[in-house]
């Protein structure tokens, strides 16, 4: 860890510890994403273990009206987890000193030298691969009590949540991948080479590969009777005592006779093709039950997802804080109709095709009326997910509240443009009084719907119209 990490550690110990001492309230708030809850409730968790008073509330973006919010709320010192970006100057204004920003969005470089920012990129420390919202919560909570290294458990699941294992076989890489080793010396977390089946631990296996998209296999792909025909035919039990069983309780023996199925019914992709994008690095958490959504770290982090994206934000975090028994059954029908809601967004969006204008660089997505704001994330994700838009960068579009449009973008599979995405988004944004940031794969905004056509015009210069390798902006 750098010096600099370790001082901007040293200062929110500080802060956190006075207020511990003169009896002072902390309020955290945080983003409603996989990201969000987890990173709100590590911190939340350990700032109970140190005795504070404490409340935690998500939100589901940051603005000035939540800024404004701060200055009439009773708490007195606010923490503020993956969100807040660009706001450092008003947060100055509004609460003094008595802020913090525990973030790993890329921010300008003004903000760098703000104090109450301890933002990754400030440490060279990529926020897009190398560490989530939840790892920086996870080493501020840290820096309180090395008691909460137990808490890296979560940090796995935030960073699963923000898609971070890119590195060789899905694994991670820099801060993430110290989390991750800490969490399984602890005994926390099993991280194997495994199928990557989407429902490790839940899903009947026919249902599991029918549901994995990467690889994309014609025929096989969303396609649950083909899947379950191949599968009965390569001998493998499928049912045991009447019940399917699922990917995780598949021997080796049966796992290659799945690769093998696959490549029998998809000669054109060689076996090795197949093999190695579905075999990556998997984490278990033993503690949890088997078959239990929480068990595999993926599937962990979906449910998160689905919690904060259908208002349940509650849910989701009491799960993260430790909370089992009658909340599982309240995370897993959150999860249920979660996938009911994208498949139906998904199958609206294909059949309307006048949504959809795209050409070879960029694929523009209307969701006016169909995607709700708080979903234009996952769907975005899908829709960069799925092959036929590979080397792409999608933008999806809806309506937000209070007359406003939302966009969230994301660079597909592939992708070899320039285009920061995050820089995109935000000077976009900026220039029409919106805001906007994230990611350079992956980031958001929001304008004011009179801005529509002229930010639409903006997009279409600095994005449809440039060729990979090649920006304007
Ligand atoms: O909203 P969406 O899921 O598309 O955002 C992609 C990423 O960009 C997320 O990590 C989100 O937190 C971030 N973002 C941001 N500032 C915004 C909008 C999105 O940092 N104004």
């Amino acid at each position: 860890m750098t010096k600099v990490f370790e001082e901007s550690l040293s200062l929110f110990k500080d802060k956190v510890s006075d207020c511990v001492k003169s009896n002072k309230s902390i309020s955290v708030t945080t983003h409603i994403d996989c990201d969000g809850l987890t990173s709100g409730s590590i911190i939340t968790k350990a700032l109970i273990r140190e005795g504070a008073r404490c409340t935690v509330r998500t939100s589901k973006e940051f603005s000035k009206n939540v800024v404004e919010s701060f200055k009439t709320d009773s708490r007195d010192f606010h923490i503020i987890t993956d969100l807040g970006g660009g706001f450092g100057k008003d947060l100055n204004q509004a609460l003094e000193d008595n802020w913090i920003i525990l973030d790993h969005h890329q921010i300008s470089e003004e903000e760098k030298d703000n104090q109450n920012i301890i933002n990754s990129w400030k440490y060279g420390i990529d926020g897009g691969s190398e560490i989530s919202a939840g790892g920086m919560a996870y080493f501020a909570a840290m820096a309180l009590n090395e008691k909460n290294s137990d808490l890296s458990e979560i940090a796995v699941v935030s960073a699963l949540g923000d898609r971070q294992d890119q590195g060789d076989r899905k694994s991670f890489t820099g801060k993430n991948f110290e989390i991750a080793n800490t969490a399984k010396d602890l005994g926390l977390v099993e991280i194997d080479l495994d199928l990557l089946l989407v429902g490790r631990e839940t899903r009947p296996l026919a249902e599991a590969l029918a549901f994995t998209s990467q690889p994309f296999i014609e025929g096989l792909t969303w396609n649950k009777e083909t899947c379950l025909s191949i599968l009965n035919s390569s001998g493998i039990e499928l049912k045991e005592e009447g019940r399917w069983r699922v990917p995780a309780e598949l021997n080796e023996e049966e796992k290659k006779l799945v690769i093998e199925s696959i490549t029998k019914f998809s000669p054109d992709k060689n076996t090795s093709e197949i093999m190695s994008e579905l075999i990556g690095y998997t984490y278990t958490f033993p503690k949890e039950d088997k078959r239990s959504f929480l068990r595999d770290g993926r599937e962990y982090s979906t449910m998160l997802n689905s919690c904060g994206r259908i208002n349940h934000s509650g849910v989701g975090m009491a799960i993260c804080m430790g909370d089992r028994n009658k909340i599982l059954t309240e995370g897993e029908n959150i999860l249920t109709d979660y996938r009911k809601m994208i498949k139906e967004y998904m199958n609206i969006l294909s059949n309307e095709r006048w949504r959809i204008s795209e050409n070879e660089n960029c694929v523009m997505v209307n969701g006016e009326d169909i995607v709700p704001e708080t979903m234009t994330g996952t769907i975005s994700s899908l829709i960069a997910g799925s092959p036929k838009n590979t080397g792409k960068i999608v933008i999806l579009r809806t309506r937000g509240e209070g007359n406003t449009i939302k966009f969230s973008s994301r660079k597909s599979f592939g992708c070899k443009s320039d285009i920061n995405l995050s820089e995109l988004m935000r000077n976009g944004a900026e220039k029409f009084n919106g805001i906007g940031g994230g990611h350079n794969g992956a980031a958001g905004a929001k304008i004011t719907k009179d801005k529509l056509d002229e930010f639409l015009k903006y997009l279409e210069v600095n994005v449809v119209n440039v060729s990979s390798g090649n920006s304007s902006e």
